[in-house]
């Protein structure tokens, strides 16, 4: 049997791949499953620092819900699959790791819900991004309506979720969807990773306190926003990692940060 979805690790870093290109990466109920399982076998990793997610093939990252599985689904059976959406794919947003959606091409539907999820997001030239669920007599229902209007806020969201339209790669720069658009002769996995390289490689304590201090501003009031900030400053203020970088730059070298 064919994995549906593929993990690999590369040092302090896991590409999560949906492989599933003859179906477009759509998400099936055994793939989320997985997706879910990954989450939890990552979460035992205090190493790890990034999580990219990407789609096989260079057509799609992922076309959403599995189409074909839908049509035999019970209503009930559909039910599950919006809460399995939320309990199996939230990691994504609540990790000690940052994660970046690599889009290699179509990012559809639950796709671009998928890619929501992620706290960063990156495409080729050529990805076509859009929510077409009310066209299909539903709603985006794995978190897109709420993480699209925190994202770049109501009104914008409104015009992608009512019309159904598919945005260019270049629009969903403008918009803020993604944080950066590769060239279609590159990988877009290799030209993320790179991206992240700063990410991969920097002072895990400090890293992490921006991350969930920066995640934080999403959903708290600003004082106890502010005092997660100054909870995460502490941390980093009693890191050998923050004497280390001082002294690396007295010293005109590169910091060595050991994660203390
Ligand atoms: N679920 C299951 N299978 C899907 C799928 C989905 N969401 N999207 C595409 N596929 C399958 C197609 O059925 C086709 O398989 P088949 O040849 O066995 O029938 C294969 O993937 C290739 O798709 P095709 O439409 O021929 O390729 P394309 O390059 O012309 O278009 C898309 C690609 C993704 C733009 C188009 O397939 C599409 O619009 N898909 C539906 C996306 C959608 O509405 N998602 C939201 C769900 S809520």
């Amino acid at each position: 049997m064919t994995e549906l979805v593929r993990l690999e690790r590369r040092a302090s870093i896991a590409v999560v791949t949906l492989d599933r290109p003859e179906r477009m990466n759509a998400l099936s109920w055994a793939s989320v499953q997985r997706l879910g399982e990954i989450g939890r076998e990552l979460a035992q990793d205090s190493t790890l620092r990034v999580c990219v997610l990407t789609g096989a093939g260079d057509k799609a990252f992922c076309a959403g819900a599995d189409l074909k599985e839908r049509q035999g689904m019970s209503r009930s059976q559909v039910r599950e699959m919006l809460s399995a959406y939320r309990s199996e794919l939230g990691w994504l947003s609540n990790s000690d790791f940052v994660s970046v959606a690599a889009i290699n091409g179509v990012a559809l539907g639950g796709g671009l819900e998928l890619a929501l999820t992620c706290d960063l997001r990156s495409c080729t030239e050529l990805a076509l991004l859009g929510l077409p669920e009310t066209g299909l007599g539903i709603i985006p229902g794995a978190g897109g309506t709420q993480r699209l209007a925190r994202l770049i806020g109501v009104s914008r969201a409104l015009d992608l979720t009512l019309t159904q339209r598919r945005i260019s790669a270049a629009e969903a720069l403008s918009l803020g969807i993604v944080n950066r658009v590769f060239p279609e002769a590159d990988s877009v996995l290799e030209s993320t990773l790179k991206w992240l390289e700063p990410v991969a490689q920097g002072a895990p304590i400090a890293q992490r306190g921006a991350l969930l201090s920066v995640r934080a501003a999403q959903h708290s009031s600003l004082e106890a926003g502010l005092d997660l900030e100054r909870e995460m400053y502490d941390r980093c203020l009693d890191s050998a990692d923050r004497d280390e970088a001082l002294r690396a730059l007295a010293e005109k070298r590169k910091p060595q940060f050991q994660g203390k």
